[in-house]
């Protein structure tokens, strides 16, 4: 695991400038883990980087529906496992067919899935009042 980057935010406009660094970073195919407790931007963040790639439709939170999916200049698949209680509902969804695609997929509460990946991004979302710490991870077998 290495550390790429640790940012820092204390309003909106700069989480959207965030936003748009993160947004060079990533690509096709690329799987990025969201943590953080709610309501600390994992969901604000992925709607922001659909504005910046342009898609089709605006980002909405996947907490019902558990899987978005947006086409843009850079194409966006959106989990959200809150809602699983067990490994065994995910299978049914058959969501590692999400993960090779020309999509980046964001995974929000992704700790029941994060042992069965070997190459991913992570970040973490901390925050405390108004100031929020992005610490972006890189993770290699
Ligand atoms: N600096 C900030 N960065 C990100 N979100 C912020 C910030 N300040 C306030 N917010 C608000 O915090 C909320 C975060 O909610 P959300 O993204 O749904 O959280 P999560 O998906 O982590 O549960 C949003 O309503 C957003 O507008
Ligand atoms: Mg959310």
């Amino acid at each position: 695991m290495k550390i790429i980057k640790s940012f820092v935010s204390e309003s909106i406009e700069e989480t959207i400038k965030i936003a748009a660094a993160l947004s060079k970073i990533f690509e096709p195919s690329d799987v990025v883990l969201l943590e953080g407790d709610l309501g600390s931007g994992k969901t604000f963040l992925v709607k922001e980087l659909c504005k910046i790639w342009q898609t089709e439709d605006e980002a909405v939170s996947p907490s019902f529906s558990i899987i978005n999916q947006y086409r843009g200049t850079l194409s966006v698949n959106h989990l959200d496992f809150y809602r699983i209680e067990d490994v065994s509902e995910l299978d049914n969804l058959g969501w590692e067919e999400f993960l090779n695609t020309d999509a980046v997929t964001f995974i929000e509460w992704p700790q029941l899935v994060e042992k069965q990946l070997k190459l991913y991004y992570k970040i973490k979302i901390q925050f405390n009042g108004q100031k929020r710490k992005f610490t972006l991870k890189r993770f290699e077998e």
